[in-house]
């Protein structure tokens, strides 16, 4: 089959080179934002005068069945026409004949092929983006019930302080905030325009990249057009980003897991978020949260495979660059799929209230209170939490928790204790002491709640 660059060529390719140097297995993918990118082109090639209005309008008429056919399912690709680029040229060709070839006057693949990853990503930003509000509006709505359920707070893994349990969860709920905002800033890079940028050193055609790039949606054009064809720091980018959200979604995992365990039963998920096993009946298996957990690391993955790609590369543009696409469409799904079942899983989990309120009246959570109890008696806080520490070692010796100790006791410790000590004591007194700003008790929490409300409101 005759190639469109065959001119200079005496030769057939080789095969195993044709198939391994053709990128149409994967970036079929950009076929609606190539044909996007060629009807902007077009229209911009008219309006310049440098294609005729008739030829503009068979060239547009024959991009629109192009576009028809891709989206009934009946436009087929070839690897003899290696990417999606060529591919579709060449049905265009196919379609209205030699005019056809006019399209790609004044443009290069290279500065087709970036406009087409810019006008992908631009809107799969967008979408993770309304995903990430998603999960976000789930954390919020979840926490809203359980601004009251208590729960053990740790550090170390080891029971630290009582905490409301919608503290624990808007936590992630800000991380996701960050997410959200770095996707926001990475937009306004994303919108420049490499078309018009040429093979790299511009083109000799009177064009309008204004023009283009309005038409598409882009803020503004890139000034240098070597940098506009060899520039894929918007995909690392998003690739950064996208491997924090996966981050995240990987800790608050893991604390699904852990949390669902029977030593834990903290929450349960819901069945249609978890599968059996082969051989053991009575197994329910969190595999959703522990899938998630470990898609990070395709994602952290696909972020260095790209960096290393693009270490040490010469300008302008070099073939190295094709090896951009799969690993960010690999990224773009995980981070889409995890964020697509991460929101109805939490709306749909059981929060076990009993269980975590039983949990934080058997431990030593209440100590720092009973340490803040004494200086406010006027000990030093360094001399309380001596004290305080002999307390806690009499107490696991004698198999007490400190909520089971008699005023005698205490006070053979410290004179300074009184009656007062028994209401401090209490986990729901401790979690609601910490009223500072962004702490867990019950007040700061539906302050923080409403914050986040804000925050969701003007998404
Ligand atoms: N398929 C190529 C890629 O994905 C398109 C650009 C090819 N340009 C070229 N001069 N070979 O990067």
């Amino acid at each position: 089959m005759s190639k469109l660059w065959g001119g200079r060529f005496t030769k057939e390719t080789n095969k195993i080179v044709e198939k391994e140097t053709a990128s149409i297995g994967f970036d079929y993918k950009l076929a609606e934002q190539d044909i996007e990118g060629s009807l902007a082109h077009v229209y911009m090639l008219e309006s310049q005068g440098i294609l005729t209005k008739h030829e503009a309008a068979q060239i547009e008429q024959g991009l629109f069945t192009v576009q028809k056919k891709l989206r009934d399912g009946q436009l087929s690709f070839s690897y003899e026409h290696e990417d999606i680029h060529m591919n579709i040229e060449k049905h265009l060709i196919d379609e209205i004949g030699a005019v056809g070839g006019k399209l790609h006057t004044g443009r290069s693949r290279n500065d087709q092929v970036a406009t087409d990853m810019h006008l992908y990503l631009l809107n799969k930003t967008e979408q993770i983006m309304t995903k990430l509000a998603d999960v976000q509006q789930a954390i919020y709505d979840l926490s809203g019930e359980h601004t009251d359920t208590i729960l053990p707070g740790y550090t170390h893994l080891q029971r630290a302080q009582p905490i409301s349990f919608a503290h624990h969860m808007l936590a992630y709920f800000w991380m996701f905030e960050r997410d959200y905002g770095r996707l926001n800033d990475s937009l306004k890079r994303i919108s420049w325009s490499p078309l018009g940028a040429g093979a790299l050193a511009g083109t000799t055609f009177p064009i309008d990249r204004e023009d283009t790039a309005r038409r598409l949606g882009f803020e503004t054009v890139y000034p240098n057009s070597m940098d506009a064809v060899s520039d894929r720091d918007f995909i690392v980018e998003f690739m950064s980003a996208a491997s924090l959200i996966m981050t995240h979604i990987s800790r608050l995992s893991e604390e699904f897991v852990i949390w669902m365990s029977e030593e834990f039963s903290f929450i349960e998920l819901d069945d249609s978020f978890c599968t059996g096993s082969s051989i053991m009946p009575q197994k329910k298996n969190p595999d959703v949260p522990e899938l998630l957990r470990a898609r990070t690391g395709r994602v952290n993955g696909n972020l260095v495979g790209l960096l290393t790609v693009l270490k040490g590369l010469p300008l302008a543009y070099n073939k190295d660059m094709q090896e951009d696409k799969e690993g960010m469409f690999d990224t773009v799904h995980t981070v889409e799929t995890a964020l697509d079942m991460l929101a109805p899983m939490i709306a749909s989990m059981t929060v076990n209230r009993e269980t975590m309120q039983r949990a934080v009246h058997t431990d030593y959570s209440n100590a720092t209170d009973i340490a803040d109890y004494l200086v406010n008696k006027g000990l030093p806080f360094r001399e309380a939490h001596e004290v305080i520490g002999k307390i806690v070692l009499y107490g696991l010796n004698e198999n007490k928790y400190l909520l089971d100790l008699t005023l005698e006791e205490f006070q053979a410790f410290h004179t300074s204790f009184e009656d007062d000590i028994f209401a401090v004591l209490e986990p729901r007194s401790v979690m609601n002491a910490r009223t500072s700003e962004g702490g867990t008790s019950e007040t700061a929490v539906k302050e923080q709640l409403k914050q986040a409300g804000r925050t969701l409101e003007k998404k």
